[in-house]
């Protein structure tokens, strides 16, 4: 297994920030109705910055794995922060080159995180 897959599949296993919040003031989450596969951020925000976020979810390696990655990505981090990442920042934080339906897991979380922020305004 390369070094790259190895990161990933280590936070597969031993997702960051896994879990709930008491009392989470942000809420986010989407399933990816082609295969099932779902993430759920909850987050104390403040002022537009992520103070404290968790996940949950189910699915494939690389749709969990980089939930888990963007939580320890993006806190202490605003809204607009997360909403000018794209598609070439979540490559290079996890860290692979992947193919379109690959790929698709891989935004899967972002594109949750972004439908939550919009949801609130
Ligand atoms: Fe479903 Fe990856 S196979 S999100």
């Amino acid at each position: 297994m390369s070094l790259y897959k190895k990161k990933l599949f280590e936070h597969y296993q031993n997702p960051r920030n896994y879990g709930v919040i008491e009392g989470y003031n942000f809420k986010a989450e989407l399933t990816n109705f082609s295969c099932g596969d779902s993430v759920l951020f909850q987050a104390l925000v403040n002022n537009n910055c992520f103070e404290k976020i968790a996940f949950q979810g189910q699915g494939c390696i690389i749709s969990q794995a980089t939930a888990s990655m963007l939580t320890e990505y993006i806190i202490n981090k605003d809204f607009d922060f997360v909403k000018n990442l794209s598609k070439e920042d979540i490559l290079n934080m996890i860290e692979l080159d992947l193919g379109p339906m690959r790929l698709k897991c891989a935004l899967l979380p972002l594109e949750a995180l972004n439908i939550g922020i919009n949801n609130l305004k």
